[in-house]
C-alpha cells in the first residue's frame, strides 16, 4: 500500500511537472531544455536506407544551405552564427530522437522552425538522415602509419 501511495505521489509529480512545462513559452536562449515528453517519444520511422535518403533530400533544401553539405556547419551562412557540427559523433550522442525531432520542429536558437513545412514522417527521416551524419569513429580513421 505505501508503495502504491509513493507511485501515485511521483506519477503525480511528474505529470504536473510536464503539463507545467508544456505551457510555458520557451525561452530565447540557445539550447533551452526540450520538454521531457517530447524527448521521450520514440521514433516510430526505422532508419532503413529509404528513410535516409528521404531525409538527405529535405536535407539538401532547408538544411544544407546553414549546416554545409556534409553537416559540418561551414557554410557561407553560418559565418555569423555559432553552428553545431553535426558530424561530430559527440554532437548528439546524448540527444535522444525524440529531442532532435522536437529541435527540428521548433526551430532552437538562431535556427528557424521547420514547423509544418514538411509531414511528420518526413520530419522523422530528417531525424534519422541527421543521425547519419555523424562520423563513424573508427571506419574513417586511417590506422597510426
Ligand atoms: C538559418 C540557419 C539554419 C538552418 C536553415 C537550419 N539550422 Fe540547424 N542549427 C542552426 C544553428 C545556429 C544551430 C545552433 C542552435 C542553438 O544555438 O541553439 C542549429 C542546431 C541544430 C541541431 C542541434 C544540434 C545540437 O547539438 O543540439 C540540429 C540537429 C540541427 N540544427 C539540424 C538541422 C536540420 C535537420 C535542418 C533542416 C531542417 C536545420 N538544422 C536547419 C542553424 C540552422
Amino acid at each position: 500500500m505505501r508503495h502504491l501511495a509513493a507511485a501515485l505521489t511521483l506519477f503525480l509529480c511528474i505529470s504536473f511537472f510536464s503539463a507545467a512545462q508544456e505551457t510555458r513559452p520557451a525561452p530565447k536562449t540557445a539550447y533551452y531544455p526540450v520538454p521531457v515528453k517530447a524527448a521521450r517519444e520514440p521514433n516510430p520511422v526505422k532508419p532503413t536506407p529509404e528513410s535516409i535518403a528521404q531525409g538527405k533530400k529535405i536535407y539538401s533544401y532547408d538544411c544544407a544551405s546553414c549546416h554545409g553539405v556534409t553537416g559540418d556547419g561551414k557554410s557561407d551562412v553560418a559565418k555569423d552564427l555559432k553552428m553545431p557540427d553535426l558530424t561530430d559523433p559527440a554532437r548528439l550522442k546524448d540527444r535522444t530522437d525524440g529531442e532532435i525531432f522536437y529541435i527540428l520542429k521548433t526551430g532552437h536558437g538562431d535556427m528557424p522552425p521547420e514547423g509544418d513545412r514538411v509531414k511528420t514522417e518526413q520530419l522523422w527521416d530528417l531525424v534519422n538522415y541527421v543521425r547519419s551524419l555523424a562520423r563513424k569513429p573508427a571506419a574513417d580513421q586511417k590506422p597510426p602509419s
